[in-house]
């Protein structure tokens, strides 16, 4: 029987690029609940919104629509798809702020499980294990050391040709940290059932092959 899973850990512990290749594997809806935050802070900046005005912050969210594309892996907002513009340095710098906000997260929260109802979905974000998927079969919480996060993510941009600058990765990831956290509502922990999965050391097919094989075990337990 299909499972849901569960993916949360720090920035740059390469959630996103598992969680979107475990779910394809699986055949399985991938939900990237970070991009919902980032789409949130992305319309705050062109709304001239400062990221620290919760009322305004929520009235911008209830006229946002999130839906999952037809292949299921990609987020609409508005049914519009969600693209670069929601990765960049600016929006990295604020997302944090704006999402460490009580009733952001609620109604976050409350839509993630809206588009997480049915059996067969991959969510990764920094909650939920703890708050939006308490009760998914499998619970995974990825890690990796801050100089292999910023190491990586520096390595993906010079591949694709974007400009940057290990160091500043590197303060901006121990930033985020410290925020995710650190915060009061909803901070960044592991669940008390979640697996640790260090991946420090290994490759993207080994941490995905790693994470398969559970969900083929819990498919067949439950
Ligand atoms: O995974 P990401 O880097 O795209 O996430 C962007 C920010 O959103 C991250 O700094 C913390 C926040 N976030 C969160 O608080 N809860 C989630 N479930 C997902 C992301």
């Amino acid at each position: 029987m299909k499972i849901n899973i569960a993916i949360d850990g720090p920035a740059g512990s390469g959630k996103s690029t598992v969680a979107s290749l475990v779910a394809e594997k699986l055949g399985y809806l991938y939900i990237d609940t970070g991009a919902m935050y980032r789409a949130l802070t992305y319309q705050a900046i062109t709304h001239e919104i400062k990221p620290s005005e919760e009322g305004s912050l929520m009235q911008l969210l209830n006229r946002m629509d999130f839906k999952l594309s037809d292949e299921g892996n990609q987020m609409l907002v508005n049914e519009e798809l969600l693209g670069e513009e929601i990765r960049t340095r600016e929006v990295t710098s604020h997302v944090s702020e704006v999402s460490a906000h009580r009733l952001i997260r609620e109604a976050m929260v409350k839509k993630q499980q809206q588009l997480a109802t049915e059996k067969g979905v991959v969510l990764d974000g920094r909650d939920i294990g703890t708050f939006v998927l308490p009760d998914a079969e499998l619970k995974i919480y990825l890690f990796a050391t801050a100089t292999e996060r910023a190491n990586r993510r520096h390595q993906e941009n010079v591949q694709k040709g974007i400009e940057s600058s290990y160091e500043e990765i590197y303060n901006d990831l121990i930033e985020r940290d410290r925020y995710d956290t650190s915060r009061t509502y909803a901070p960044l922990k592991q669940a008390d059932d979640a697996e640790p999965l260090d991946t420090t050391n290994l490759t993207i097919t080994e941490v995905i092959q790693t994470i398969v094989t559970r969900a083929r075990l819990k498919e067949i337990e439950t």
